[in-house]
């Protein structure tokens, strides 16, 4: 039995069957290329889904965990200091708004702290009633209660009701609808400056600043979940510079550490002295190995050259994408290397051919297809794709 047919059966025996997954074996990567246990190379514009912002083989990624791993120092817990941690903590707070930090193992985890540490600032106020969530249309925060509360998708939520009590929705983009439901009440609010599972929507700087406004008004927590769209993805450190303001919480997730787990929760001096210890905590907060990993991570994002190169990239990209010559294509956007391509049939028949024609793609939202390269893609890659997706929409009217 050759290793695909072998490890394709297994995963069917043995794992709990939450990922339908194409007829192939991922073996290794180098650059922004995977290949295959059959050698076939597919160029990834999925990155793991918006991680691997290094892509695969970063000779310095891999040397630095392999020092810390060399210390004997994998976990110690959040019992005890390890330099590794303060000195992460300390390279997202001098280039952030946050004064804090707290590390965690996810994006879900992450949101999940966030929401505790609002209602527990609202809590040390006096204002323990104070308990509504405000979140907005297609948004994604994760698949743990709390955040797939605050995930407005029928398909996510139905099996799982009920909810966490508190959530309510507001249209994206909408301020006369954020100003409907942000209120008195209301503990916190969440948003993506740029959705990535809800089909690459970015919010608009009125609505960032309606946002921020009406949280002052209401003394509510604003919280800017930037797990999928920070890091540099789209040329810029954070994804809400552009609309001039900052929240009260920031949560980052997906690139931060090259590919091993991990989920920040940043914040301010006044939030963060809200908590005290026994509020919160995990075991595997802030492993040294991990911390290493997001350092590197996060001085390579910084370096001189890297954000520049993402947008110009990003640009071509978009550029690109928008000549494309198909009536299938309804609309381009996106901001830097988070872009997306809405239309009007569905995404998995075009994931599907991606992989016949060596492509890594995935889906966003219910028509749109994704592309969150690893940041280190080249303008060659960008036009690789375009040839192959002007194919693969060309065989779509041919019927293949
Ligand atoms: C914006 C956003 N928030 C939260 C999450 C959840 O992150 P995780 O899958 O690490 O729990 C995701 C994951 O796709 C995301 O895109």
């Amino acid at each position: 039995m050759s290793i695909t047919a072998e490890v394709i059966q297994k995963d069917q025996q043995y794992s709990v069957p939450v990922a339908a997954r194409p007829d192939f074996v991922l073996a290794r990567g180098e650059g922004v290329t995977v290949y295959d246990a059959d050698g076939k190379a597919y160029t990834d514009w999925v990155a793991g889904i918006a991680v691997n912002a290094l892509g695969y083989g970063d000779k310095e990624l891999m040397d630095v965990v392999g020092n810390q791993m060399g210390t004997g120092l994998i976990h110690v817990s959040g019992l005890y200091h390890t330099q590794a941690m303060v000195e992460l903590a300390e390279l997202l707070c001098t280039n952030s708004f946050a004064d804090k930090a707290y590390f965690c193992n996810s994006g879900a985890e992450a949101n999940e702290g966030a929401l505790k540490f609002a209602r527990k600032l609202a809590y040390v106020k006096e204002n323990p009633n104070k308990t509504k969530v405000v979140s907005f249309t297609e948004a994604f925060h994760g698949r743990t209660m709390g955040a797939l509360a605050i995930t407005p998708k029928e398909k996510y939520q139905t099996p799982f009701k009920p909810m966490v009590p508190g959530a309510v929705v507001g249209e994206f983009n909408s301020v006369d609808s954020a100003k409907e439901v942000i209120d008195g009440d209301t503990v916190a609010v969440i948003i993506e400056p740029i959705q990535g599972e809800g089909g690459i929507n970015v919010a608009t700087a009125e609505f960032l600043q309606a946002l921020r406004q009406l949280c002052d008004e209401h003394g509510a927590t604003l919280i800017f979940d930037e797990i999928q769209c920070g890091l540099g993805r789209t040329g810029e450190l954070w994804a809400h510079s552009f609309a001039g303001i900052s929240p009260d919480i920031m949560t980052l997730a997906k690139p931060l550490a090259g590919g091993l787990p991990i989920g920040a929760i940043l914040t301010t001096d006044e939030v963060a002295a809200a908590m005290s210890p026994g509020d919160h905590g995990s075991t595997f907060s802030g492993g040294a190995v991990v911390m290493r990993a997001a350092e590197v991570v996060v001085n390579r994002v910084l370096s001189p050259g890297f954000m520049e190169h993402v947008k110009e990239v990003g640009e071509y990209l978009i550029e690109r994408l928008s000549e494309i010559n198909s009536p299938h294509i309804k609309d381009v956007r996106g901001r830097g290397l988070m872009a997306g391509i809405e239309l009007d049939v569905a995404p998995a028949s075009i994931v599907n051919a991606g992989y016949e024609h060596g492509l890594l793609l995935v889906s966003s939202g219910s028509n749109v297809i994704r592309f969150v390269p690893p940041l280190i893609v080249e303008k060659k890659h960008v036009d690789e794709l375009i040839e192959k997706l002007t194919l693969i929409l060309e065989g779509i009217d041919a019927g293949d």
